[in-house]
């Protein structure tokens, strides 16, 4: 059944009565939509917009799948961690600034909307305009953000808690997957094991095109969507976005050599702002998100060609199966499908 009970007027009332909007400003609002775990609309007025958030309990996917509404906290809290270090670190990226956060009755966040005209990178890459610089950008804002919260004991404290990661990644991904597919549950039930043990820095958990905005002034993209932040495994947002990438390449594969590209361009630029070495840890996570985003319980929507399904599960299962360590052999078995499609 779906939520219906957050309107886009719903949304001005609320700013209303936290004293954001004032009484006497005319305001109008949208829902901005897209999202599956969220109410999200838009508030302008005057001069001012602001997104305001609530989160659903039950997400709405064709499965069932339950999730805490606290996890709202959960965003304006890595907002507000990802703000610290990208204003320190003096990097071109922006997140929105936190406006108001409500407890009771309703777990509501407002934040401050991106500049009109900013695109969803997402719709930029599903129509063909591949630009290696935005992901070269977002590759290096990842590693800025993994490699700086690595050492800052109270973003370790705050985000402790992997029971978001759980709810809305281990569970509809990686366990559901597992079950569908028996012939590799052992190599799935192993990577879970890795990711759920490692504990390195601030995860985004849901680092992927969808979730960054692209400037129209410039290449400055803006971060969004933190409800799966925790503190985890630095590889686990690698590999989400790189397999964002490596889908579109075999779903378009036309144009397969552009974005296996920007995959490199953002691979390097993470690799260069980290001390660590995480290749294969992202190869091995990025082979289990690639079968769940083709089974899990979000699969990609965009894929509905059995033809470009099956290809997605092979590259998938070779991996697990042990075909590719290291990201240039994991590209290998991508071109290898992309070119036979
Ligand atoms: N601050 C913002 N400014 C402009 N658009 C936004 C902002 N926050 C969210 N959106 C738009 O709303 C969509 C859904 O918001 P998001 O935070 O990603 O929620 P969900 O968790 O439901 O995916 C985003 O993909 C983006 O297009
Ligand atoms: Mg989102």
């Amino acid at each position: 059944m779906p939520d219906t009970t957050f309107t886009p007027e719903a949304a001005i009332d609320h700013l209303r009565a936290q004293g954001v909007v004032p009484p006497d400003a005319d305001a109008t609002a949208r829902s901005l939509g897209g999202g599956v775990s969220n109410h999200v609309h838009q508030v302008t007025w005057d001069d001012d917009c602001l997104v305001v958030k609530r989160p659903l309990p039950n997400l709405a996917v064709e499965d069932d799948w339950p999730a805490d509404v606290e996890r709202v906290h959960n965003e304006a809290a890595a907002i507000r961690a990802y703000d610290a270090i990208l204003r320190d670190a003096a990097v071109e990226a922006r997140v929105p600034r936190v406006v108001s956060e409500t407890h009771e009755p309703d777990h509501v966040v407002a934040i401050e909307c991106a500049p009109d005209g900013a695109t969803m990178w997402k719709t930029d890459l599903l129509d063909g305009r591949v630009d290696a610089g935005v992901a070269a950008a977002v590759g290096e804002v990842l590693g800025v953000v993994h490699d700086a919260a690595s050492t800052d004991d109270d973003v370790r404290e705050r985000f402790a808690s992997k029971r978001p990661f759980e709810q809305l990644r281990v569970d509809p991904y990686h366990r559901t997957t597992a079950e569908r597919h028996p012939d590799v549950a052992d190599a799935i039930h192993a990577e879970i094991d890795r990711l759920l043990d490692t504990s390195r820095t601030l995860v985004h958990g849901d680092y992927s095109p969808k979730n960054v905005l692209v400037d129209p002034d410039g290449a400055v993209p803006w971060i969004l969507d933190f409800e799966v932040a925790h503190w985890g495994d630095p590889a686990f947002d690698t590999a989400f976005m790189l397999n964002h990438l490596y889908i579109k390449s075999i779903y378009n594969h036309g144009q397969h050599a552009a974005y296996a590209d920007a995959a490199d361009r953002f691979w390097t630029a993470y690799d260069d702002a980290v001390d660590w070495d995480i290749e294969r840890e992202t190869v091995a996570e990025l082979a289990v998100l690639m079968l769940a985003r083709v089974d899990g319980k979000s699969p990609v929507e965009y894929v509905t060609r059995d033809a470009v399904a099956d290809a997605l599960r092979r590259v998938a299962k070779r991996t697990l199966r042990g075909d590719a360590e290291t990201l240039p052999e994991f590209a290998a078995l991508a071109r290898d499908e992309a070119d036979a499609l």
